[in-house]
């Protein structure tokens, strides 16, 4: 199946979901340059999320791409900033020309319910209403989640104490927005979201954010 979603998030940013339906011929004869990954579906998660990254911007330079010690792909020249997420069949990918990006794709399971007081302060489990008390909202609890790690992938630094210093500060269901302040960077994010059949994505780019 081809692309199963698409945005064009601003002229020098597009965001990308494949749902992996191909072998992983289709996707090694266009990417030319890969890790070695040996376990075979990682393998072709991993060569689908290198697949987008062409696919939204027919320029991006594969031979480029290097890792960090965070295992962070990116390319020096810094002519593309990007970043991918796999899981289950979907791979999914932001590039940008003008701006870091962090994106995460996760399908709700239970076992996110069982690790919440983890990367959730008590304040957030409070405002967001996602403690045992409640009933439990596993697609919010993995939208939370996925909003972290968005965040983490955002920073690319690594050693990042999700509970602590990635604060999200309450959420705007109709704009589909998690507003959070990141203290690491002293950074106001707005990180996107959305929700798809068994499918939630989050994302955040620098943004200039008013009021
Ligand atoms: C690195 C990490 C973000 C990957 O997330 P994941 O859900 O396992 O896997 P995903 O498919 O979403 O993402 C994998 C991709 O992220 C990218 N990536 C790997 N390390 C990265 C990093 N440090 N920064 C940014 N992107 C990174 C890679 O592109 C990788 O795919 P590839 O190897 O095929 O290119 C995750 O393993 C991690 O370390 N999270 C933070 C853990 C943590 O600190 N938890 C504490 C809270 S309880």
């Amino acid at each position: 199946m081809p692309i199963f979603f698409q945005q064009q998030i601003n002229p020098g940013t597009r965001l990308g979901i494949w749902k992996i339906e191909e072998t992983e011929t289709f996707f090694r004869d266009s990417v030319p340059v890969h890790r070695d990954v040996t376990h075979p579906h990682k393998r072709l998660q991993h060569l689908a999320g290198r697949f987008l990254l062409q696919f939204l911007f027919p320029a991006f330079p594969y031979e480029m791409i290097q890792l960090a010690d965070t295992r962070k792909p990116f390319l020096p020249s810094e002519q593309f900033h990007f970043s991918i997420s796999h899981c289950g069949d979907y791979a999914a990918a932001i590039v940008s020309r003008e701006t870091r990006a962090g994106i995460d794709v996760e399908i709700p399971i239970g076992k996110i319910a069982r690790i919440r007081e983890k990367f959730l302060s008590p304040e957030e489990i409070e405002q967001f209403g996602v403690g045992a008390g409640h009933p439990e909202n596993l697609r919010l609890l993995t939208t939370l989640w996925s909003a972290k790690e968005a965040v983490y992938k955002w920073y690319g630094e690594g050693k990042v104490d999700f509970s602590e210093q990635i604060r999200l500060q309450g959420i705007d269901e109709e704009q589909r927005i998690i507003r959070c302040f990141f203290t690491k960077t002293n950074s106001s994010l707005r990180i996107h979201y959305g929700s798809f059949d068994n499918l939630v994505l989050a994302w955040v780019i620098d943004e200039a954010i008013t009021g």
